[in-house]
């Protein structure tokens, strides 16, 4: 099993207890006889300053935790073959760079592809301590700082992480505690009531009071708790609408509780009517978010972080960047990324997703959020992300988190490195493999913004109308002569939540990028799109292109010398990846041309 880093042959030893003492170690065992000065200044925080002395010697200059990741930045240079030979200085372009665990206490994860919990079994807390210093290496060595170790949905007995199971939580806080990571804990909103407080009203004395004296008794126990994630009225989950408050008065009465301790609520904007009436017209799911909480700019306590899903769905393939991302100008703001492959294969379908994450923060100004989360794809695994191809998604997460100008390119080039010992050859096919990933799932997977054609709950596989008379808002209404929903000012009036130049782009099937299309426009299957090709046409060209394309990508990734034990797991998972993406094609085709009756342009099997 190859992870990253597995050049560095120590393993953390376990009487290290802050970031700088750990600094020193992974230096001086990396790099023996190679003089290190390490300089501390509180002030710098994550920053870090490091200035090459000498012929082979280096100062470090930074916050406690900057000195860790200045020596991660020497390390991982050296190992790339990069010699700092000048002054470089570097800070986070992000506060809080987050991984959202969706554990469970039983060690189920949800939407986990990777074996079961690394924090949790049978409903405790329940780790070794190895395999979670490991971790704290492969999260620190990317610039990873918070850690949420259960699920967002918290069902029992996951409450009890803030009741019996807090000596357990302050002893893994103290494991990663040497990492510069924080841990954070997914709270129940109702969690009052099962101490008797009748309602878990946000304005009720009781209810408050009942928070405060909780955050008072977890911060003793873990005093650098980064703080609580909520999901509240969403999916089932109780949440402020109960007592007829809204969002702000839910996570504002949190804030408080936390606040003398400096710690933040991270309130998920993931809200919805998750039992909608497919025949219901007026309502459009991606509406939702925006709806809920853009009239509340301005109205959240200075600790409160509004963690919003990058798209107004959730992670299908292709979405647009959230209009309340752009929107909500006088609030704190987190992008919630999903490294778990729901919607993106599993860990089984290769998907590499910085491509994706450098169209989100291309549109995105870098001053709108000032925080980033991505629900994790960690498990127990041996390799702890189930396809060993998986890791590359959580280190360039860290390196994006950092800053989000690094190249996509250089970033998949440095994992690789860190994790391989091709030739430069092997190297850059790899990287190019590793890059053409997402666009290939694409194409063999739902067509031009469409989403949602996925098997219903397990999500994977194709099921063009799985969710098309569900309960979930999410319908493309294909018909004979159509497909897709116009969310235009004219149609359900999503693209209004936009501001002026989205609008123009996404608003006009003439310019809208192809690869929106769907999502924004109602279009006939003979609608000509800019390249000449009809719009059936293109559809078909896109399932057969990323099922041959798959092909290709499976033989040249068969021919890479990995070692064994990951070409063994590499193996197997491409061939499941050749029947997925071909199941997709025939499926996805199929169901097209059954509809429409449009034959394929150029004669291929398309089945009846
Ligand atoms: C998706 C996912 C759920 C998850 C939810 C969330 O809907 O399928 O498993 O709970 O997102 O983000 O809260």
């Amino acid at each position: 099993m190859k992870l990253w880093l597995n050049q560095l042959k120590q393993a953390v030893p376990s009487d290290l207890n802050t970031p700088a003492e750990l600094a020193r170690f992974e230096l001086e065992s990396a790099f023996p006889g190679v003089a290190f000065d390490l300089c501390q200044q509180d002030s710098m925080g994550d920053a870090y300053r490091i200035e090459p002395l000498g012929t082979d010697g280096f100062r470090l200059t930074g916050g406690n935790t900057g000195l860790l990741y200045a020596a991660y930045r020497i390390i991982t240079d050296r190992l790339c073959g990069e010699s700092l030979s000048s002054p470089v200085a570097s800070s986070p372009a992000y506060a809080l760079r987050m991984v959202n665990c969706w554990d469970n206490a039983d060690g189920e994860i949800e939407r986990g592809y990777s074996g079961r919990s690394l924090f949790f079994r049978n409903g405790r807390l329940d780790y070794s301590d190895d395999r979670i210093r490991m971790l704290g290496r492969l999260l620190a060595s990317s610039g990873l700082n918070v850690l949420c170790i259960n699920n967002v949905n918290v069902h029992f007995p996951a409450q009890l992480l803030l009741e019996d199971y807090l000596p357990g939580l302050a002893r893994l806080a103290g494991i990663f505690r040497p990492f510069g990571i924080r841990l954070m804990v997914s709270v129940d909103f109702s969690q009052p009531m099962r101490h008797g407080t009748g309602t878990a009203d946000p304005l009720d004395p009781s209810v408050r009071e009942w928070w405060k004296e909780t955050a008072s008794r977890v911060y003793a126990a873990v005093p650098d708790l980064a703080g609580f994630l909520v999901k509240a009225d969403s999916e089932g989950r109780p949440g402020p609408f109960a007592y007829g408050r809204n969002h702000a008065e839910g996570a504002n009465m949190l804030a408080e509780a936390v606040k003398p301790f400096g710690g933040v609520i991270v309130w998920r904007c993931f809200v919805y009517n998750c039992r909608q009436d497919w025949r219901d017209t007026g309502t459009d799911r991606p509406k939702a978010a925006w709806e809920h909480y853009a009239f509340l700019d301005g109205q959240f306590a200075d600790n409160v972080i509004l963690q919003v899903k990058h798209g107004p769905f959730d992670f299908q393939v292709r979405e647009p960047l959230s209009p309340l991302l752009l929107g909500m100008k006088k609030t704190k703001l987190a992008m919630e990324l999903q490294l778990a492959q729901e919607y993106t294969g599993h860990q089984i379908d290769l998907y590499t997703m910085i491509p994706m994450w450098k169209e989100l923060y291309e549109e995105l100004p870098s001053d709108r959020i000032m925080s980033v989360a991505a629900v994790s794809n960690l498990g127990d695994d041996e390799n702890y992300t189930g396809h060993p191809l998986a890791a590359v998604n959580l280190y360039t997460y860290g390196l994006l988190a950092w800053n989000p100008a690094v190249d996509a390119v250089s970033a998949v080039t440095r994992w690789c490195r860190l994790t391989y010992r091709f030739t430069p050859e092997q190297e850059q096919t790899l990287v190019s493999l590793l890059l053409s990933s997402r666009r290939i799932y694409e194409k063999y997977t739902a067509p031009l913004g469409i989403g949602w054609m996925v098997t219903p709950h397990d999500h994977y596989g194709p099921n063009p109308s799985g969710y098309e008379y569900d309960l979930w808002g999410t319908y493309h209404k294909a018909d004979r002569n159509a497909v897709g929903i116009d969310r235009t000012h004219s149609g359900t009036g999503y693209l209004d939540q936009y501001p002026e130049a989205f609008r123009e782009k996404y608003g006009d099937p003439a310019s809208c990028p192809d690869l929106y299309l769907l999502f924004y426009h109602r279009l006939p299957y003979d609608f000509v799109m800019r390249d000449g090709r009809t719009l059936i046409q293109r559809i078909y060209d896109d399932h057969f292109e990323g099922l041959e394309e798959t092909r290709s990508m499976a033989e040249k990734l068969l021919a890479l010398p990995f070692p064994e034990p990951d070409a063994a797991v590499i193996r197997v998972r491409m061939e499941r990846q050749l029947y997925n993406a071909r199941e997709w094609c025939d499926i996805i085709n199929t169901f097209f041309h059954r509809l429409s009756g449009i034959p394929d342009g150029k004669g291929r099997t398309i089945y009846d």
